[in-house]
């Protein structure tokens, strides 16, 4: 199937969005050090773009799951396909995701990192989309919110396509 993509989020407005937050995360976590958790492969752009613009100590770790095939719908299934590699005890983790989308998948996360002994859980997304909400997850940091389309770029991808975008783009199917 062919697709378009529509310029939902320019490079601008996400660029001055992430330094707000990133601002925002500086003065929240004054005189602490904050450990990034980057759920990949779509929250990688976001997470890097964000580190560069906090100004407390910043350490960072990786980790993937999956809820999602090459299709535009949830699966409801989460599975851990790269673990991280450093303990989270003693740490104050926020965990940066591309998108909150059913909540499946984050709800599932953050329950697993807190039963590691962090000192705290904070959740930021680039994107939520509220209206397509199944399980109820506290997000502390949003860059958008954004109505139920499904969106690429800046991360995202459909079926591994356009994560390379610098904006946000929603696809159109023709
Ligand atoms: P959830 O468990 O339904 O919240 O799904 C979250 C994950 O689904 C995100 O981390 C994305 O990988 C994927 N996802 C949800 N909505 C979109 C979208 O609009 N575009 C691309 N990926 C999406
Ligand atoms: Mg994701």
């Amino acid at each position: 199937m062919a697709e378009r993509i529509e310029v939902l989020l320019t490079e601008e407005e996400v660029d001055r969005r992430i330094q707000e937050i990133g601002d925002q995360i500086s003065r929240d976590y004054a005189g602490k050090q904050v450990h990034l958790v980057c759920v990949l492969k779509g929250g990688s752009f976001f997470m890097c773009e964000l580190a560069k613009r906090i100004s407390v100590p910043v350490s960072i770790d990786f980790m993937s799951v999956s809820s999602y095939g090459g299709d535009t719908k949830s699966s409801g299934v989460v599975r851990i396909v790269k673990d991280l590699d450093e303990p989270l005890k003693d740490k104050h983790v926020i965990v940066v995701e591309d998108i909150v989308d059913s909540g499946r998948t984050l709800s599932y996360l953050l329950d697993m990192l807190d039963s590691r002994g962090p000192l705290d859980v904070r959740l930021c997304t680039l994107l939520d989309k509220p209206d397509r909400r199944v399980v109820d997850v506290k997000v502390d940091y949003t860059g958008f919110n954004i109505p139920d389309e499904f969106v690429v770029g800046y991360g995202l991808d459909y079926d591994q396509k356009y994560r390379n975008l610098p904006y946000i783009g929603v696809v159109k199917f023709e």
